[in-house]
């Protein structure tokens, strides 16, 4: 099987002018409709990259590094309206001009994107996957080249510049990161802060300290203070804390407000009260003024964990989590994108009755064989390998066989997407990066961080909420 998604990855290389720069969403020739799975995604290439760095095959990720920030510096607009310029592609498509034998390249900064929505998440994993090759080969001098300093700083101030902003966390449109429909992700979605947090942290282990970087550092510095406090105080959720906050007073003003965002218990959906088991725990959804979204979502809960914004007991509580509720997270197909689906009513009012976002389907409760590598690499940063061998040999058992699709469908996710592709290059570098990190857990250091000793000590939650 190994072998057979290592062929399948090499073909889904993209090249341009004779170099590998990316890898193919899909190489689904079955399919009628190729959409833009015909492209390179900035956020589908990762696994694809780590793969090829574990394999001792950087040459591919260093050009798509470089390809990626070349396009950064493409105009981008939206009819009248010019985007930041450190924006960063959701994808890019390489046009090979037969007769004249050149080759060209069209980018999407979601200006071509159903929806019409920046991937805010590109930029972050640039950065991460920078970190990943710099850690992987030991070879500082592309991080230390001006452009990429550039390339950095840009993507920071895009997010490190001062507003009207009274949390630390960052302000998004709905489907800016992996989940790119609308569902409900818009305002201080999981994904992107942990994701925020993780380039927050690679970057200040690459930026220089010269004078331009100076001034980021320090912003760096206080920003990933003030995110780790908010992050690990009002976003984590445990029993405690949801006995806690179905006890909450509501109405509350001024600093000793204890339900500082006004979360009114009614709100709680009952799932959570059978979902919640007395050992573990999760990082909600999302948190804004007045809105606890309680879904469990797996990309951010898992990244919490490798960026250290988890503490080590929250870190440990989020496995136990997913070991109590297996058949729900897992079930026969690792791994659910978010749990539980919305259904009936609140899905034709979040999702504005999306056909392909029905109930335990794609972004709505689908589960995602991408998801497996990450879930592998919390297991192994967390010491618990075992969780990842059970869900590896549920994967095994199936993706092969069912032609590697991108999702599956369902409450257990037995069945494949109904519009799922086959031969998702992510489903299989995912499975390649989870094999090659049981097989040598050091692969796991290109995408973890340690706690930082300053973030001690570890916030203790009766003094963080009262
Ligand atoms: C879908 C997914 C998105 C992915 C893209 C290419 O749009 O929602 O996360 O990047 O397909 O696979």
């Amino acid at each position: 099987m190994v072998s057979k998604a290592w062929e399948a990855l090499f073909r889904s290389q993209v090249y341009f002018r004779g170099q590998p720069v990316g890898t193919i969403a899909a190489y689904d020739h079955a399919s009628e409709e190729v959409l833009n799975y015909d492209q390179v995604f900035v956020r589908d290439f990762v696994p694809s990259a780590l793969a090829f760095l574990m394999n001792g095959e950087p040459d591919i990720v260093k050009n798509f590094l470089l390809k990626t920030l070349q396009i950064q510096g493409h105009e981008k607009k939206i009819d009248r309206f010019k985007l930041g310029d450190g924006a960063m592609p959701a994808s890019f498509k390489v046009l090979h001009n037969p007769i004249k034998k050149t080759d060209s390249i069209i980018a999407d900064f979601g200006e071509s994107a159903i929806g019409r929505v920046a991937p805010v998440d590109s930029g972050f994993w640039w950065i991460i996957l920078l970190r990943a090759y710099t850690k992987s080969t030991g070879d500082h001098s592309l991080a230390e080249r001006p452009e990429c300093q550039k390339g950095m700083r840009l993507i920071l101030s895009l997010c490190l510049s001062e507003g009207f902003d009274t949390f630390p966390t960052l302000l998004c449109a709905d489907g800016c990161s992996m989940i790119d429909r609308r569902m409900g992700v818009y305002g201080y979605p999981i994904e992107i802060q942990v994701l925020f947090f993780m380039a927050l942290q690679s970057a200040r282990s690459m930026l220089k300290e010269d004078a331009e970087g100076k001034e980021f550092m320090d912003k760096i510095q206080k920003r990933l203070h003030a995110m780790s406090f908010h992050m690990r105080s009002y976003f984590w959720l445990d029993f405690q804390q949801l006995n806690d906050i179905y006890r909450y007073k509501t109405e509350e003003y001024s600093h000793t407000a204890v339900n500082k965002f006004n979360v009114i218990p009614d709100s709680i959906p009952d799932w959570v009260f059978d979902f919640m088991p007395l050992q573990g725990g999760y990082f909600v959804g999302n948190v804004s003024p007045a809105r606890m979204d309680f879904r469990w979502f797996a990309l951010g809960n898992c990244i919490a964990i490798l960026s250290s914004l988890a503490t080590p007991e929250q870190s440990m509580a989020i496995m136990d989590l997913i070991e109590a509720r297996w058949d729900e997270l897992v079930g026969e197909m690792p791994l659910k994108i978010c749990y539980p689906a919305l259904e009936s009513h609140e899905w034709r009012i979040v999702t504005g009755c999306d056909p392909k976002n029905t109930r335990w389907s794609y972004h709505n409760g689908g589960s995602w064989p991408v998801l497996l590598w990450l879930l592998t690499a919390a297991s192994i940063k967390t010491g618990r390998p075992q969780i990842a061998r059970r869900a590896i040999d549920l994967a095994e058992a199936r993706l092969l066989k069912d032609g590697w699709p991108e999702y599956y469908d369902g409450k257990s996710g037995r069945f494949i997407g109904k519009q799922a592709r086959k031969f998702q290059t992510w489903s299989i570098a995912g499975y390649l990066v989870a094999k090659m990190m049981m097989e040598d857990p050091t692969h796991v250091g290109m995408i973890s961080m340690e706690e930082e000793k300053h973030m001690k000590p570890v916030l203790n939650r009766s003094f963080s909420w009262c």
